[in-house]
């Protein structure tokens, strides 16, 4: 058979745009789905306002026919852009970045516009949409309304809906079209019950039919690997919680890492919340199920991979677990028959104050999954294949590896804190992936628990030379990546090398409690290599934390930094001890390098941009 190369079949998304009589062309840059999610979102309304869209991932496109879209009629393209990590393009965006800077294509007669998605949390909030947003216009293409910008540290679906109140009057105002609502309800993937023998059927695997039978590297985020857990022990000497060290083997998975990496997990949901769905619903979850896109034009065929069971669906495809958002209960309300519940949802779905007011509280603040929502209103009664088509996938779960490859080559180890805790509308929900990990315990005789994996590479990353100074600060989980540092930076000072400085600042609620790896560090002090300072927090009335410890020994900190070329990272929670922890680094800066606030941060600036002082945070 002749090979036809499906990028440049599939890339001309003018062309389908023309044969289809499409407009409006909807690009997202996605990591974990929002974006794309928005942008699908988007496309299907263009059809309520009599107009048709093709939503297009970019990886997929020759964004160089960018121009071309003036060749169409009243045409536009929207841009749904995640920002990642430190200021970074999604992965998927990445080449249109590129091309964005570096090209000088003439866009004049393209209209545009940007929803950027981002965090408030991070510091470079949101600059890919700006940036998108920004360079379109430069390179002469015509914005059709205002960028708008989504905030997960707030509330980004209401971003989103407020943007979007703009956003298609705008655009019905620019084309000069009359606003003629058309209440239609589609689908935008078919059922089909299909009929094929077991061997045919789905079973979690993320991409290949099989794989996880017939393993077979290179492994990735497509195609992870089956780790077996080699160890599996308790982290807390006591208290109400728990905290897992988890090792798990990579020995025959050509898998390689660094210390700093990330380990990344795709858990399975809890069997007693799916078959749930079954009760509730009244279906029988081990029916075989395809979902098939109705838009034919689409690169994307299934929601997921298909044909599977509704179980599978639910068990590893699925987010069934995260609060639903506004088009989700619109989409319930009608299949809602008690009157009274089906006006709530559809007030949830409303752009007034009152309508998001209830969105709020209802759904965000207690914390309500889907699951509770046909719990509480028990006439909502969704077909499932519709409950599978507006559930977003599920993700896979990234933890910062705890072990250091030059000490432990065969195997990656992971510190998690299980996750539990009582909704206000007083139910238990358990971290799908800690929940999940918790059960996968080795019992000797028997074969290992497996767990889907995957490395991401990472810049957080030990300095090149040893003997170069290092402060860590890592309370709680946080500790993980430098308990591989701190094991590496020990195996070059038993070699004999010479090993610069290692401080740790770790803290913890109580010395008795959760000290976690408190004997491996003793270790490392007994050799001289590592310094620890501890705060514990709540073994006082005050509270002690990591950043009362910094302050303290700001001096010091003040030498490793502004003398001696030293390395500073932090690793934790993002919203509050990173944070606070960045404030307390200008502040020492200030104080002992005898530097004004703002050139102190621009010396931490500075810092940054070196790799000099690096964050592993997460909200
Ligand atoms: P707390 O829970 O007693 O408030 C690990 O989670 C440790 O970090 C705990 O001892 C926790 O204390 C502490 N912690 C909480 N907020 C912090 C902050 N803003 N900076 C540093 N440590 C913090």
């Amino acid at each position: 058979p002749t090979l036809i190369t499906p990028k440049a079949n599939e890339s001309s998304y003018i062309t389908k745009m023309k044969a289809s009589g499409r407009n409006i062309v909807v690009f997202y840059g996605s990591q974990t789905g929002t974006a794309e999610e928005f942008a699908g979102r988007l496309a299907k309304e263009a059809a309520r306002y009599g107009m048709k869209a093709l939503v297009a991932d970019p990886e997929e496109c020759e964004m160089e026919e960018l121009a071309k879209l003036s060749e169409i009629n009243n045409s536009m393209a929207v841009f749904c852009m995640a920002t990642y990590g430190e200021g970074d393009p999604t992965d998927n965006a990445q080449a249109f970045y590129e091309w964005l800077q570096s090209g000088d294509t003439e866009l004049s007669g393209v209209n545009f516009a940007v929803f950027g998605l981002g965090n408030k949390t991070y510091e470079h909030f949101n600059s890919m949409g700006k940036y998108v947003d920004k360079r379109l216009e430069e390179l002469g293409a015509t914005r059709v309304v205002e960028a708008g910008v989504g905030d997960d540290d707030g509330n980004m679906e209401e971003d989103f809906l407020t943007w979007k109140d703009k956003f298609w009057p705008s655009v019905l105002d620019f084309f000069g079209m009359e606003m003629n609502l058309q209440e239609i309800s589609m689908r935008q993937y078919r059922l089909v019950i299909p009929d094929v023998i077991p061997e045919k059927l789905f079973t979690g695997e993320i991409a290949r039919l099989r794989a996880y039978q017939n393993q077979r590297p290179p492994f990735d985020a497509k195609n992870p690997f089956l780790a077996p857990v080699i160890a599996w022990r308790e982290l807390h000497k006591g208290g109400e919680r728990s905290c897992m060290h988890i090792e798990l083997d990579i020995s025959n998975s050509k898998l390689r890492y660094d210390a700093g990496d990330h380990v990344a997990v795709y858990p399975v949901n809890d069997p007693a919340l799916v078959n749930r769905f079954g009760e509730l619903l009244s279906v029988d979850l081990d029916t075989p199920i395809s979902l098939v896109n109705i838009d034919e034009d689409s690169s994307k065929k299934h929601p997921f991979p298909c044909p599977c069971t509704y179980r599978t669906a639910l068990s590893y495809y699925l987010d069934i677990t995260s609060n639903p958002r506004t088009h989700v209960l619109k989409e319930l309300a009608e299949h809602t028959t008690d009157p009274e519940d089906k006006e709530k949802l559809l007030k949830m779905t409303s752009s007034n104050p009152e309508g998001k007011e209830l969105y709020q509280q209802w759904v965000l603040q207690d914390n309500r999954s889907l699951l509770h929502i046909l719990e509480d209103l028990p006439s909502c009664k969704p077909p499932l294949d519709l409950v599978c088509e507006l559930l977003t996938r599920l993700q896979s779960r990234y933890y910062s590896i705890s072990s250091s490859s030059k000490v432990h080559p065969e195997s990656v180890h992971i510190t998690a804190v299980l996750l539990k805790y009582t909704t206000p509308t007083g139910r238990v929900n358990n971290g799908v992936a800690t929940t999940w990990l918790s059960a996968k315990k080795p019992v000797s005789e028997q074969p290992s628990p497996q767990v889907p994996i995957f490395i991401r590479k990472s810049q957080f990353r030990l300095p090149v030379r040893p003997q170069t100074p290092i402060v860590m600060i890592g309370p709680g989980t946080g500790v993980a990546p430098f308990r591989g540092f701190v094991q590496e930076r020990l195996k070059m000072k038993q070699e004999g090398k010479p090993v610069g400085d290692t401080v740790l600042f770790f803290g913890c609620r109580n010395r008795a409690e959760d000290f976690l790896y408190e004997e491996e560090f003793q270790e490392s002090i007994d050799t001289g290599l590592l310094t620890l300072h501890t705060a514990f927090s709540r073994e006082q009335d005050k509270k002690v934390y990591v950043t009362h410890l910094l302050k303290e020994h700001g001096e010091y900190i003040w030498r490793i930094l502004g003398q001696e070329n030293g390395h500073i990272y932090v690793c934790g929670d993002a919203r509050n001890m990173a944070r606070d922890v960045h404030d307390i680094i200008i502040e020492i800066c200030s104080n002992y390098g005898q530097m004004s606030a703002s050139e102190a941060q621009a010396f931490v600036k500075k810092l940054e941009t070196q790799r000099r002082y690096s964050a592993d945070v997460w909200s």
